[in-house]
């Protein structure tokens, strides 16, 4: 009853931070559109930086973007910050629900480090927090006055980031930390830059002073990052369903590939913002920035071909001796009615309680406990190495068979 009401809560948490997530990142993909859009008003007016005509939903809008504030600040006046905020609530919920609470059997992997579940906790926690100080204060730092070599520094940071979380957690425990330590990165950007600088321009304007540049540019600065850390966060946030993204030693470089091929098409759509702005005359968008991601995408496809195992194998394994592997590592979790704790039905609907159902099931038991080795989820039941090899032995004799009966 309790994990059945946990699950439901999981499930509902997940919806909201989904929604959330989606008007966060849409109204923020809406903005950098806009200001890429703006063209010379149609009646010169000193005051207006630009403007922009859409028809949306059955309407026309017109936007004008000022060049520093209206002379009478106007009320209402719409803010944009609940979204980003309710997204990193939801999302910490999530995490702290599915990984802190659930921490045996997804975040901890004792064959990388040897931690107890308050370690771990504290190490997520802790990673979340470390990573917006060090982020936070390269951004006040003197690095800040060139943005190529703060991008550069924050670059190192995201690497040492991943290096590290890959380190002492599972894959998917490695992931979701480190896209949680971006998204609250980005968060804090709202919180604690973007929406201070703005109190403080409007603040001034309605004192009738001019208001001062520079919150305004460092609000500037920390909007670019967050612009180009949206794909990444997305990216890594669904990778957790596919165990080929995040299985295996060098999970960490295919975090970092996910990073740059997240941001490189973001700089190749906004440029083509700007391109399409034809009355600016910024030309055509270089497809560099695309070709680039669609080389990384094809190192991370490439690298990540399961190992063709060649090894002889010419002891075969009984259906008796799979299935009794499968009783003793699998079934826990994988059956009509679970016995572990914390699972009130067989995870994404995969049950390995019949022969039948075995068989039919083959390549993802091979693909899930021999290749990815993500299975058992966290070795909770101390599945060996030997068995895996037996689970191996299996599948290719499985394989031989069929091709010597289709000759
Ligand atoms: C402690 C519980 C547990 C045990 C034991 C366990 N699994 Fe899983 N398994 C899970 C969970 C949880 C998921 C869902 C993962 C997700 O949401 O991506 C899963 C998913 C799977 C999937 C589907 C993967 C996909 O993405 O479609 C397969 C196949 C699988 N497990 C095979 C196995 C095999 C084979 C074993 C034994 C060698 C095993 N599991 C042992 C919990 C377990």
């Amino acid at each position: 009853m309790e994990t059945y009401l946990l699950d439901w809560l999981n499930l509902l948490v997940r919806w909201l931070h989904l929604i959330t997530g989606i008007a966060w990142i849409g109204s923020s993909f809406y903005f950098v559109w806009l200001d890429n859009h703006l063209l010379p008003p149609n009646k010169p007016n000193e005051e207006l930086q630009g403007e922009v005509w859409s028809v949306h939903g059955g309407g026309f809008y017109q936007a004008q973007k000022y060049r520093v504030a209206p002379q009478v600040m106007p009320s209402p006046l719409h803010w944009f910050k609940w979204e980003a905020y309710s997204t990193w609530i939801s999302g910490t919920f999530l995490l702290a629900l599915v990984y802190w609470y659930g921490a045996e059997i997804y975040l901890l992997d004792l064959s990388r480090a040897d931690l107890s579940k308050a370690e771990a906790i504290l190490i997520g926690a802790g990673g979340l927090l470390a990573g917006w100080i060090m982020y936070d204060l390269m951004c006040r730092s003197p690095l800040a006055r060139n943005d190529r070599l703060l991008a550069t520094a924050v670059t190192l940071l995201i690497a040492i980031a991943a290096y590290g979380f890959c380190q002492v957690f599972s894959g998917r425990g490695a992931f979701i930390h480190f896209g949680a330590m971006i998204g609250t990165i980005m968060v804090a950007n709202v919180f604690f830059v973007i929406i201070p600088g703005q109190k403080l321009m409007v603040d001034s304007a309605m004192r009738g002073e001019s208001p001062d540049p520079n919150p305004g540019l460092k609000a500037k600065q920390r909007s670019v990052h967050n612009t180009y850390l949206t794909l990444p966060v997305l990216f890594v946030m669904i990778s957790n369903h596919y165990a080929f993204t995040y299985a295996g030693e060098y999970n960490w470089v295919n975090l970092l590939a996910i990073v740059l091929l997240g941001a490189l098409i973001r700089v190749y759509f906004v440029s083509r913002h700007k391109a399409n702005n034809k009355q600016l005359g910024t030309g055509a968008a270089s497809v560099v920035p695309l070709l680039l991601a669609a080389g990384v995408l094809a190192g991370l496809i490439y690298a990540g071909i399961p190992a063709l195992r060649t090894s002889p194998l010419s002891d075969s394994v009984s259906m008796d001796e799979i299935e009794a592997i499968l009783q003793q590592h699998c079934v826990a979790c994988h059956s009509a009615q679970p016995s572990q704790p914390g699972f009130t039905a067989p995870p994404l609907g995969v049950v390995f309680d019949t022969r039948e159902e075995i068989k039919k099931q083959a390549q993802q038991i091979y693909q899930q406990s021999v290749v990815s080795k993500v299975m058992p989820i966290g070795n909770l039941t101390g599945m060996t190495d030997g068995e895996r090899q037996k689970i191996a032995s299996w599948i290719q004799s499985g394989n031989k068979l069929k091709t010597e009966r289709s000759q």
